[in-house]
């Protein structure tokens, strides 16, 4: 380390190049500030510890963060620090078209640059809803400056009628009823003041709640946070702590490499696992741990699958919702169930390493926790399958779909595109039979574009009014983690892109046998190369195998377009991969000796 000629380092903080220097840059900088009514005792030579803020009104989950900042700012006044708070674009799933997902990546390098470009020596970054926490924390493993997360929360449960109420589990499952006429469409309307009670994310192990507990075990947030709801008073007391650490993370200069290392996300997917959580999150992790410069393969998943035991009793697979899961001990009675299948030596942003945050984990619901001995299933709640129809892979949440259809030949029933499904699904004259298989193409990375949440395919209506609820439906889309059913998903490569997925017709018989992990299009390899042949000679070059998707002639969805990968490597952008570490500490420049440090 540089010194200043007395034995002692010469080294600042990175702040301080803006601060700390007594000459025109450093005048207007600390003028900023003034500007806004701080006074430079306020400041001077403290850490200063970003709050990069998702709040918007456009992201109900994320409605409450602007509130939630200000006990991050207590916590980091409290440490000796100075709170920046800063808005990041933020990404809801009920508003934002055509799917969020298109946005993921357009969210990671607004909060890498902000990161990168403010004056800051650390960052707490507010998420919630579904994209906004990966997001979040690819962009923090690409700038690698100090960095903790703290989300939102969930939602209180919902209720109606007297029955506790999961988005957007029962608003699918209760849409369903109203097709099959089983509910009046009063009756369903009513639920929709009683679904979400609070502000604060889905209230179901789906993707945001999936996220937020994967925080925990990857070690990027404070123990014990993820369940809180949000609602709650002590997510408050749960900001403000994270707050503090931020300024002790920046003083030691403890960066998002030294946290969320291959171990660490090799107990975040066990993690999921054990939870039946979200399979966006195979996506998303895939992504965060490729900015950290390792690389997860879908095998990863399920290798780990086969000797994770599913133990939280959680919906869409299970039975209950976040709340419960936080008074029966949060995600460290989750962590401690599979402590030994767990690297506990792996650090935590609080300083101490997994093993010790959960040491003295209890559960107090053994129902909502499930012991070992009494698990829902001894494997991970997802599966990946490989075969003729995705040589890539695809993914099974297996937690979620129906034990009979595990191993099930059926007839496909092909949609070209999620707008003809909505055009034809409920048609009377659909040739359609219980024990076939719904197919769409057209809705992964590229074919989308965005790979929206199109993968739970609804059931065709004159099946539903027969009793029909669940069929084998297969698709390159993803799917919210709130949805269930035998659903196969990220069909890999893509049809837009020239997939099996694109040659399939309507009557071909496909092969899916979870147990051996296959999925099989039988048809033989002459007919599907004549069809391939043909549309080819259709269109004449590779623009053949843009499926639906419109090419972009500028702008962000150019960018998309050009550089997005497909769903086995986690949609990333090819140029994104990777980090490009920010300095934590500087040379302290000349003109900054004897400065007022505060
Ligand atoms: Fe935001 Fe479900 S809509 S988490």
């Amino acid at each position: 380390m540089p010194s200043n000629g007395t034995g002692q380092s010469n080294r600042i903080l990175r702040s301080q190049e803006w601060f700390g220097a007594r000459d025109l840059e450093g005048f207007l900088h600390r003028a900023g500030l003034k500007a806004q009514g701080w006074s430079e005792d306020s400041f001077a030579g403290k850490p200063v510890i970003g709050i990069a803020n998702s709040w918007s009104e456009a992201v109900h989950c994320n409605s409450h963060l602007r509130d939630l900042a200000e006990h991050v700012k207590r916590g980091i006044i409290r440490a000796g620090g100075f709170p920046l708070e800063f808005p990041t674009i933020s990404l809801g799933e009920f508003f934002l078209s055509p799917t969020s997902m298109l946005c993921r990546n357009l969210m990671s390098m607004d909060i890498e640059e902000m990161v990168r470009g403010l004056p800051i020596d650390g960052v707490v970054l507010l998420a919630g809803c579904d994209k906004t926490t990966p997001a979040a924390l690819m962009g923090a493993a690409s700038a690698d400056l100090p960095a903790i997360i703290v989300t939102g929360g969930p939602s209180l449960r919902g209720n109606w009628r007297g029955e506790d109420l999961g988005s957007c589990t029962d608003c699918r499952r209760f849409w369903s009823e109203l097709r099959a006429g089983t509910i009046t469409q009063d009756e369903y309307d009513s639920m929709e003041e009683a679904i979400y009670r609070s502000p604060g994310h889905c209230m179901v192990m789906g993707t945001a709640s999936t996220m937020s507990a994967l925080c925990e075990s990857l070690g990027m947030t404070l123990s014990g946070g993820a369940a809180i709801p949000a609602a709650d008073s002590r997510r408050s007391t749960f900001a403000e702590r994270a707050g503090a650490r931020a300024v002790e993370l920046a003083n030691e200069g403890v960066r998002p490499s030294h946290i969320m290392t291959e171990a660490a996300f090799k107990n975040a997917i066990r993690t999921l696992l054990a939870m039946g959580g979200s399979t966006n999150a195979i996506v998303h992790l895939t992504a965060i741990a490729g900015r950290a410069g390792i690389k997860l393969d879908l095998s990863d998943f399920d290798d780990l699958s086969r000797t994770t035991p599913t133990v939280l009793n959680l919906k869409p697979s299970g039975k209950y919702l976040m709340e419960d899961l936080f008074y029966a001990g949060g995600v460290p009675a989750v962590l401690k169930r599979i402590e030994d299948l767990l690297d506990g030596s792996c650090m935590t942003v609080s300083g101490k390493t997994l093993g010790e945050e959960i040491a003295d984990a209890e559960c107090y619901n053994d129902d909502v926790v499930l012991p070992r001995e009494g698990a829902m299933s001894d494997e991970g709640g997802l599966a990946v399958l490989k075969g003729s129809l995705a040589p890539d892979g695809a993914v099974i949440k297996v937690s979620a779909a129906s034990p009979e259809l595990m191993k099930h030949r059926g007839r496909a029933v092909v949609f070209e595109s999620p707008i003809d499904l909505k055009l034809r699904i409920d048609d009377p004259d659909l040739d359609v039979e219980a024990d076939d298989i719904l197919v769409m193409k057209a809705a992964g990375p590229v074919g989308g574009p965005g790979m929206p949440e199109a993968g739970f395919l609804p059931l065709p209506r004159k099946l539903l009014q027969q009793g029909v609820r669940d069929m084998i439906r297969i698709s390159d889309a993803r799917m919210s983690g709130t949805a269930f059913g035998t659903i196969v998903l990220h069909v890999a490569p893509e049809s837009a892109v020239g997939g099996p997925l694109a040659l399939v017709e309507s009557g071909d018989m496909i092969e899916i046998d979870v147990e051996e992990r296959k999925l099989d299009l039988l048809v033989d390899a002459e007919e599907l190369r004549r069809r391939r042949d043909a549309v080819a000679g259709t269109v004449g070059d590779s623009a053949a195998w843009h499926g639906g998707a419109q090419r972009e002639e500028r702008g962000y969805r150019r960018l998309y377009l050009d550089h997005v990968m497909q769903a086995p490597d986690g949609c990333d952008f090819d140029f994104l991969v990777g980090n490009t570490p920010v300095e934590t500490h500087v040379e302290a420049p000349e003109h900054a000796a004897g400065h007022h440090t505060g």
